[in-house]
Formats: C-alpha cells, sequence, structure tokens
C-alpha cells in the first residue's frame, strides 16, 4: 500500500505551503497534534505537580502519559527506564557525569569519529579525571563503523562504548544488535546516539539490547525535547544528578533536576497518536497492539522515503561532478533518507546559496560530525550539502530539487 501523502501533510499545519522542508535530520516539522497537546496542557493543566488537588493530579497523569509514550515507541520494558530532558547534548552530558562518577582513573570509554560531537565531547571531557579514552575509526572505504577496528581497541579496562545507530552524514545504519551483543561479550555497556535513525524506523530497545539510548523528539515531529533509556538495572545503580534527599530507586527523578518540561512531555502523547491514526488510515485495526500499528506506520514510511531516496541518489549518482558521501544504495535496510555529497572544486555553501532562493531548505557544513568532515578533508570545501528527506516529502518535492540541481550543478 502507498502512503497517503495527502493525509500525511494535512498533519503538519508547516506544510500547508509550498515551502519544501529538506533539512529534517536539523529538525523536523511538528505535529499539528502535538500542538494540540501543548495548548489543552495550558488551557487545563497548567500548575505544578505533587499537589493532592484534582488539577495537579491530572497535570501528574498527563505528564507519565507523555514518558509512557516514548517507553512504548521504543519498546522499554518500564515507562521509568526513560528520562526526558531538554536535548540529546544535554542527557549525553549528563549521563557522562553520572557514569563518570563510577569511574576511575585508567578506566577506558571508546568514542567514534563519526558521531555528532554530542556523543563525543562529553566522553572525551571524563579525561580531566584520568579517564583514558580511544577513538574507533569509520572506514574510510566503506563509510561505516566496522567491528574489525573496535576489536582491538578493547581491553579489560573498557568500561563502554558510545556510537551512532546512524550517522547524521552517512545516513548508514550501522548494525546495533550486532554490534552490541560483540561489546556486551567483553562485559562492556553501549551508549547509543539514535538521533538520525528514531525519525526513520522504530526503534526496539529490548531487541537491540542496548544499555543506553538517546534521540531527540524536535527531528521526529514533537517539540523541542531529548530523551534517553536506560536499562532500570543501570539507572538504579547510577549515583542521581537531582537533589541529595531523592532515593536511589526513584528513577527517572533522580536523573531529572527541576523535573522535566511539563506541556511539552504531555505533547508526546500528540506523536503516538499520529502513528496510530496513519495505521488506521491506511487500513490496520485499532484493535491491534500499538507496537503493531506503529510497525506498520514505519513501514509506510520507509517504504515512500526508500522511493524519494532512490531518485535523488540515482541522480546524483549519474554526475560526473559530483561524490555522494555515504552509502550510494537507496536500500532501507541499509540506510535512511539522508543523503549528503560534495560538488567538486566548489565550496558547498554556494550550492546551498542558489537553492534557498527557490524555497528549498536544505543544509551544508559539518553538521557537528567533525570527524567526517576532518577524516575526508572536506572541511576545506565547507562540508557536505546535506538533503535530508522526511516520510511526508514528495517525489514532487525531490524532482523540483533536482530540475534545480540541473541548473547549477
Ligand atoms: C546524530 C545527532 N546526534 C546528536 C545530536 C544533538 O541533538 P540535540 O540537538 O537534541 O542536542 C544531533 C543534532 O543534530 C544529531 O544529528
Amino acid at each position: 500500500m502507498e502512503l497517503d501523502l495527502s493525509f500525511i501533510r494535512r498533519q503538519f499545519p508547516s506544510l500547508r505551503d509550498d515551502y519544501i522542508y529538506f533539512d529534517n535530520a536539523g529538525g523536523s516539522q511538528t505535529l499539528k497534534r502535538v500542538m494540540d497537546k501543548i495548548t489543552e496542557y495550558y488551557m487545563t493543566s497548567d500548575v505544578q505537580l505533587g499537589g493532592a488537588y484534582s488539577v495537579s493530579l491530572k497535570a501528574r497523569e498527563r505528564v507519565n502519559k507523555g514518558t509512557a509514550q516514548i517507553a512504548t515507541t521504543l519498546n522499554a520494558e518500564h515507562t521509568n527506564e526513560v528520562i526526558v530532558g531538554s536535548s540529546s547534548t544535554a542527557l549525553i552530558r549528563l549521563f557522562s557525569i553520572v557514569i563518570g562518577r563510577t569511574l576511575n582513573p585508567g578506566d577506558e570509554i571508546i568514542v567514534t569519529n563519526c558521531d555528532h560531537e554530542a556523543n563525543i565531547s562529553a566522553w572525551k571531557d571524563l579525561k580531566k579525571q584520568g579517564v583514558v579514552i580511544k577513538i574507533w575509526e569509520f572506514d574510510t572505504t566503506s563509510l561505516q563503523l566496522e567491528l574489525k577496528d573496535l576489536k582491538p581497541l578493547i581491553s579489560d579496562k573498557t568500561k563502554l562504548v558510545a556510537f551512532c545507530h546512524v550517522s547524521n552524514i552517512f545516513g548508514t545504519i550501522h548494525p546495533v544488535k550486532k554490534i552490541t551483543e560483540f561489546i556486551h561479550s567483553h562485559g562492556v555497556q553501549v551508549f547509543v546516539d539514535g538521533v538520525a535513525y528514531a525519525p526513520h524506523r522504530l526503534v526496539d530497545v529490548q531487541d537491540l539490547n542496548v544499555d543506553f539510548y538517546v534521540y531527540s523528539i524536535y527531528k521526529v515531529f514533537g517539540p523541542h525535547l531529548g530523551v534517553l533509556y536506560g536499562k532500570k538495572k543501570h539507572l538504579l545503580k547510577l549515583p542521581g544528578i537531582n537533589h541529595n534527599f531523592i532515593a536511589a530507586d526513584d528513577i527517572p527523578y533522580k536523573f531529572q533536576p527541576g523535573g522535566p518540561n511539563y506541556e511539552l512531555t504531555y505533547s508526546l502523547c500528540g506523536i503516538l497518536d499520529y502513528y496510530k491514526a496513519v495505521a488506521q488510515h491506511h487500513g490496520m485495526l485499532a484493535t491491534e497492539t500499538l507496537r503493531k500499528q506503529m510497525q506498520y506506520a514505519f513501514n509506510l514510511f520507509d517504504k515512500h522515503e526508500e522511493k524519494l531516496t532512490k531518485v535523488l541518489l540515482d541522480y546524483l549518482s549519474a554526475k560526473q561532478n559530483i561524490r555522494i558521501i555515504g552509502d550510494t544504495g537507496s536500500d532501507v535496510k541499509f540506510r535512511v533518507s539522508t543523503v549528503s555529497f560534495i560538488v567538486n572544486n566548489t565550496k558547498s555553501s554556494e550550492i546551498d546559496a542558489k537553492i534557498h532562493p527557490h524555497k528549498i531548505g536544505i543544509k551544508t557544513g559539518d553538521f557537528y560530525a567533525k570527524g567526517i568532515t576532518k577524516s575526508l578533508d572536506l572541511d576545506r570545501i565547507g562540508g557536505v550539502i546535506r538533503v535530508s528527506m522526511a516520510h511526508y516529502n514528495t517525489l514532487k518535492e525531490v524532482n523540483r530539487l533536482i530540475s534545480i540541481f540541473e541548473t547549477i550543478l
């Protein structure tokens, strides 16, 4: 079945004009359902949590419901394994401090050189307390993280490997389950940045068996928030970073100093409602489990995104003066619809500047994945040109971009 794009696009008020949003890996458009939940919160439960009066109880129930939606989206075993924060960067930083408090000088952490800096700098800063940082470099031919390069880095001092599910430049999906299995076989924990993956596929933290997983809600059709999953057994053991009197088993609160943003947390319900509405609009029974409905919606998204990616990649691959920075195949098993490229002997920003007047939002640069642009020597041309498509983009929009490329590339 094809994705009904007119139904899909009606769910996003900003898509009513003719602007083309192709910077979705930077931030997606927001669902009307999410906006409505924020308004509903302000209109009918705008009070502090923790009171015994009815409006406060309603507010508490709404915030809990929002968090529970994320637990379902990630297939977490327990709702209190989900921590809501202001962004992925903030959550990773917070957890680097918390995990750092359990480490001794000489302990080792492995980070990659193809992650967004959020999942690198925070860990590197633990060097100040004597933690040794090793770098798992991506393979410059396959443009992927390879296990063969990780193996020599692991030692009996290794405590954690931090890596990304998908690079926000390459768009290639790393086999997280397999990598995690290997890392666990050495008694080491994994911390996965799923920011570039979560807008495109349904995550299952239990199947992946990851210890920690983080992603940004504002790239997944919702508000400016980040969420972090941590296995309950780890969260219970880790020291909290909230007030001293908060109990060690009070998760996630012991990791949420000041508490989460109430209205935005409640609005997370709008995202799951959307996935259900998509599934049911396309013939799925409302009586099916939530996960089944969500998976059905994501299957429709994937099929559509693959089509868009193929058209763009086929066009770019046929151009002599263009180098695609990432997998040139569009198979959804291996990549998401984030496509990066460079034009020979041309500054990426020059291309960018010629696209914007056509009311198309694409972006150039290093996207804070500075290890990639450095290793591939792309900084001298100002990084890559990135076209990052979401499921609400249309083939017509891709063809419009291609017709403009035709005049400038
Ligand atoms: C792969 C990846 N990780 C982490 C981040 C940081 O996310 P946030 O803006 O929520 O801190 C980004 C932001 O673009 C990203 O693309």
